[in-house]
């Protein structure tokens, strides 16, 4: 006859009584709450299965173990790096695409990254906040089109125009766009704020915003006062191109902005004609951006090339990265996986147990440290 205290000892002989919150016995059912060590879903599984097997191997096969295994409590206030400006409810990170000189391809590959990061099932925002030459409409095949408004807990809020997944607002939408030419900085950024906290974006686990060329006065009103996870900076090969990198890290490492850089991404990093894929043109030199990454201790999350259909699609407006089965759709792929890994890595201020959910939903695994 099983009892109370023979399972009590047991649970002792086996080392998990102090995981033991409360047990029952009643005839050949065993009733235990406990809890993992660890809140990974298949540390929980090895528990119950080891649990099972040690109580059959006890008390016999008849015994009916029921089992409820919880997750250890996560601290309640998880280490934190400071975070300026208020948290938007809903959106999990906010990655800023910069670039120290403009036409390097910023917009083109925020876009490319949007369609991929919505591609491999995350929700996806995308803002663009070049108040005086927006692109994304045209990018993304939605120009011309009006953000409506829509009430939503007694607020109005404008919806973010959607395509290929992924929800995007710009100033571009918005009739009397021309003005926005002669704004000065207050009413730039006073439109750009109300774009990302008045809009109705919803559960968004990344809201990219592609930022103006350079390190003006829009860029330091964003990266003050929305509360952004992390920069990624784009550039070209060329020198005068990467000299100006150091300016745009040098602003996120600002001690008041202190915004993690996730990495280079390297655009027009070489080319190749259609009717040669496989062949590689450095025209504008080579491994300068790995030079200048490894120098400034941050990474290269993708080298992207110069090809004509890139230009194209943006153009037209379905991002080349929609391109099925495509090398380019690849090379976006690949870049996307390491810009989420680096945030991972960066992420210290997540519980590890969100880090896992984003890496795990990218298909991607964290790196070992
Ligand atoms: N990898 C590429 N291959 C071919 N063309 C490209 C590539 N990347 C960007 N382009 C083209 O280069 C031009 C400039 O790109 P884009 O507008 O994205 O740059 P930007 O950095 O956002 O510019 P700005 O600083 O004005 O905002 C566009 O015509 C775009 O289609
Ligand atoms: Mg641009």
């Amino acid at each position: 006859m099983l009892t109370k205290s023979k399972v009590q000892d047991f649970l002792k002989e086996i080392e998990v009584d102090d995981l033991v919150s409360n047990f029952q016995v009643m005839g050949d059912d065993v009733y235990i709450d406990m809890t993992s060590h660890s809140p990974a879903m298949h540390e929980k599984k090895k528990l119950e299965v080891a649990m099972k097997q040690a109580f059959a191997s006890e008390f016999g096969e008849q015994i009916n173990l029921k089992l409820k295994i919880s997750s250890p409590e996560l601290p309640a206030t998880p280490v934190t790096n400071e975070i300026k400006g208020k948290q938007i409810p809903g959106i999990q990170n906010i990655i800023a695409i910069a670039s120290g000189k403009g036409g390097v391809g910023k917009s083109t590959v925020a876009a490319n990254l949007a369609v991929t990061l919505a591609k491999m099932g995350f929700k996806v925002g995308l803002l663009d906040a070049d108040i005086y030459g927006p692109s994304v409409p045209t990018m993304l095949d939605t120009e011309g089109q009006r953000p409506i408004s829509v009430e939503v807990n007694g607020r109005n809020l404008m919806k973010p125009i959607e395509n290929y997944g992924v929800k995007m607002l710009s100033i571009g939408y918005f009739s009397g766009a021309n003005q926005a030419v002669v704004w000065r900085g207050p009413m730039a950024s006073k439109a750009l704020n109300q774009m990302i906290r008045d809009a109705d974006w919803g559960e968004l686990d990344f809201l990219l915003i592609d930022l103006p060329p350079g390190t003006g006065d829009i860029h330091l009103s964003i990266i003050q006062e929305v509360p952004v996870t992390g920069a990624v900076i784009v550039s070209t090969p060329q020198h005068v191109a990467l000299a100006d990198v150091r300016k745009g890290i040098a602003m996120f490492n600002m001690e008041s902005i202190n915004i993690p850089v996730l990495g280079l991404i390297e655009n027009m990093a070489y080319f190749t004609p259609e009717e040669l894929p496989d062949n590689k043109y450095y025209i504008f030199g080579k491994q300068g951006a790995q030079f200048m990454a490894e120098d400034l201790g941050i990474p290269v999350l993708g080298e992207i090339p110069l090809i004509q259909s890139i230009r194209e699609a943006g153009d037209v407006g379905r991002p080349a990265a929609l391109q099925e089965n495509s090398k380019i759709a690849e090379i976006y792929t690949k870049t996307a996986q390491n810009m989420v890994e680096s945030l991972v890595e960066r992420n210290t201020n997540l519980p590890p147990t969100e880090a896992v959910k984003i890496t795990t939903m990218a298909g991607c695994s964290p790196k070992k440290k």
